[in-house]
């Protein structure tokens, strides 16, 4: 069995995955979201933190699968410095004093791989992350061929619901909130500028559109906050569909995938159900439960790093806050 952690930014998790069979004998996490709520977004020291006294505590009850751990994996980069040490400090640990090897994790690979827990792994893949960090369309032919075709120029497509939400005085996490909010809203509106459209390269960014929306908030009253959530969201995700359109052209897709915590977006869910149509490619989505950060899915990449054998000594693993694909 492989006993993964993820720390990189406001959920502390632990999960056990047997070996053989990738089945999750165990997973536990403990999100931050309320303790960020107040503040509009995750507060690094406050999250390293929280993750301080979660992680132990969880730890606590994967004790009766010690003795049967071959391995520990950790969320090492991307995310939060201040939390990922967290994690890794806590993995080191173990792996000392259990005399078991290191894994370390890169957490966007471990978004692709929430589509594979408990599950076979299926590629060739085209893959679009959507999370708080991230914003991006991958090619994935195996664990180590993965290559980055579009990413974000500015902010992400969660992290831009993120901060609709604070402008709006609504909370945080943006995401689930906007969502909602949406629902009873109209869609047309507000004519808010899709992203880039003049431009041909194949990129995303939601600076401009996050200070369009402020405009629309600030000249507005709480009445219009449905309809301005609503007009966001039909841009946000017009933007990702507009240029998706384009990458198809020349790169039309058999299987697609949406992953990160914002792949539970109903709304981008359907637009990228109609996209896909004409082009009679297959869609694949996490479990609603591993949209969101997880140990998981940590565990299910370390599955197929431990086959590999790729380890990390532990004087070499260490965090990348910054890293990419
Ligand atoms: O993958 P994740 O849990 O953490 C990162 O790796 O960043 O993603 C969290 C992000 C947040 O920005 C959150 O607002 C967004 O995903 N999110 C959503 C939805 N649910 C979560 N964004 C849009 N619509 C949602 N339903
Ligand atoms: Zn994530």
């Amino acid at each position: 069995m492989i006993l993964s952690i993820e720390s990189s930014c406001d959920d502390s998790a632990i999960a056990i995955t047997e070996i053989a069979t990738c089945k999750l004998l165990f997973h536990k996490k403990i999100s931050q979201e309320l303790e960020h709520s107040v503040y509009g977004g995750v507060v690094p020291e406050l999250a390293a933190r929280l993750h301080a006294e979660a992680l132990p505590k969880i730890l606590e009850e994967c004790k009766p699968y010690f003795d049967k751990l071959k391995a520990v994996a950790v969320t090492s980069s991307p995310g939060l410095a201040v939390t990922l040490i967290e994690g890794v400090t806590m993995a080191k640990a173990i792996s000392v004093a259990l005399g078991i090897p290191l894994i370390g994790v890169n957490h966007l690979v471990g978004h692709i791989y929430s589509l594979f827990i408990e599950k076979e792994t299926h590629f060739p893949l085209t893959v679009l992350l959507v999370s708080g960090g991230h914003t991006q369309v991958m090619e994935v032919k195996s664990l180590n061929e993965i290559s980055t075709v579009a990413k974000s120029m500015d902010d992400s497509f969660g992290e831009s619901f993120d901060k609709v939400a604070k402008m709006m005085g609504l909370g945080y996490p943006g995401g689930p909130l906007i969502e909602k909010l949406a629902m009873s809203g109209e869609r047309k509106k507000y004519n808010f500028t899709i992203p880039l459209m003049r431009t041909p390269i194949i990129a995303f960014s939601y600076s401009g559109l996050k200070n369009a929306v402020r405009l629309a908030v600030e000249n507005g009253t709480q009445e219009d906050y449905a309809d301005i959530a609503a007009s966001f969201e039909h841009v946000a995700t017009a933007h990702i569909i507009h240029k998706l359109k384009k990458y198809f052209l020349t790169n039309p897709p058999q299987s697609f995938a949406i992953v990160g915590g914002a792949s539970a977006n109903l709304y981008l869910r359907s637009q990228i159900e109609e996209l896909l149509k004409p082009h009679g490619a297959s869609l694949l989505l996490s479990e609603l439960k591993y949209c969101s950060d997880n140990a998981a899915m940590i565990g299910r990449v370390a599955v197929e790093m431990y086959e590999k054998e790729i380890f990390s000594s532990l004087n070499a693993l260490d965090i990348s806050p910054k890293s990419q694909l």
